[in-house]
């Protein structure tokens, strides 16, 4: 009695186990299911005959029965799961496609555009330095002889951190920084972020500037005027021409707006440039002796230029952008234009 009920259970396990490891899709699986673990099932049919076996022997057969019926539902299990990964990987994976290579990123257009400006300087003799966009008020001011009631330390122009410490409106603070920590001569851009409550189409809160700044003996405006030249052809092209214009900063005396000839209309009078033939470009003139004061250096040995050029300012022109907002939308389509 009892070999003959345990040679059912082995058969019916082992038939059982070899479906499930055949079975070929989804539907033939829930088919063997039914057949192999389903309410008539030959398992469930033998569980239910134990009772008719001698009561010493129930306990070793109920529990090959049980044994059987784990192993059974396992082996479910698995058919179920290999099934399901090769569908998953049949709905998506076609092996003929080529591959994707990954995407590659690349600089910002004002990141592109500030090293341009470096390396053009480079070339000319400059060394790139660089200075805190978090700044006090005197090096932002003071030191580059604002008066204390200039209206740009004004809470309504300047982005103020704290009583002390405010966002850099311009990169001049690196002229102090640099003249503290070097004697002359001094050849360097300040490349950098400025920061000033301004928001329209050509005006962000946030913006670039790289600043300049020579001091060296018999520095003249010939020098000014000769290293801007050479920098508006270096970036724009070789026959771009610049004209200086009378203009006035705290830090800067003599000082100059320069425009560059508009690149749109070459001077002929445009949208662009309102009529006028010109593009204003930067503000620059020669250091004010006021400032070496403030840094140790001594006015009757040496002279010099600075000049901040606005770097959002000419890529907009470079690239004739309208609205300073492409720059800083993140929108892939425009930037990936360059
Ligand atoms: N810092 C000035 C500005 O942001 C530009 C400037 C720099 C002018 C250096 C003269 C010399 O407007």
């Amino acid at each position: 009695m009892m070999s003959q009920f345990l040679e059912n259970v082995d058969k019916t396990r082992i038939e059982a186990l070899n479906a499930f490891k055949e079975v070929a899709d989804l539907e033939a699986l829930e088919k063997a299911r039914v057949e192999f673990l389903g309410l008539k099932s030959k398992i469930t049919e033998l569980s239910r005959t134990l009772g008719t076996l001698p009561k010493n022997e129930r306990p070793s057969a109920g529990q090959a029965v049980n044994k059987a019926k784990t192993l059974v539902t396992q082996a479910h299990h698995h058919a179920l799961a290999r099934l399901e990964a090769a569908k998953e990987r049949s709905d998506y994976l076609d092996v003929t496609l080529p591959g994707r290579p990954p995407l590659a990123g690349h600089k910002h257009l004002i990141s592109q555009t500030m090293a341009e400006i470096c390396r053009i300087f480079a070339k000319l003799g400059f060394s790139v330095v660089e200075g805190p966009e978090v700044e006090t008020d005197y090096y932002n001011f003071e030191a580059l002889n604002f008066p204390p009631d200039h209206p740009s330390r004004d809470m309504q122009e300047t982005l103020f951190v704290s009583e002390k410490l405010l966002l850099r409106t311009h990169t001049s603070p690196v002229q102090i920084r640099t003249m503290e920590k070097t004697k002359p001569p001094v050849w360097v851009v300040a490349p950098g972020k400025t920061y000033r409550r301004d928001d329209d189409i050509t005006h962000s809160p946030m913006f670039h500037q790289v600043e300049g700044l020579v001091v060296d003996k018999g520095i003249t405006m010939a020098d000014l005027k000769g290293v801007l030249t050479a920098f508006a052809a270096a970036f724009f092209s070789p026959e771009t021409k610049i004209r200086l214009r009378p203009s006035f900063f705290p830090f800067t005396e003599p000082s100059a707006e320069v425009d560059i000839r508009c690149v749109l209309c070459q001077g002929q009078g445009c949208r662009l440039c309102k009529g006028s033939g010109w593009l204003e470009l930067l503000g620059s003139g020669m250091v004010d002796p006021a400032l070496y004061k403030f840094v140790g250096y001594n006015p009757d040995e040496v002279s010099g230029f600075a000049f901040g050029l606005g770097v959002d300012r000419a890529a907009m022109l470079k690239y004739g952008l309208s609205n300073i907002r492409h720059l800083y939308e993140g929108d892939l389509r425009f930037l990936r234009q360059f």
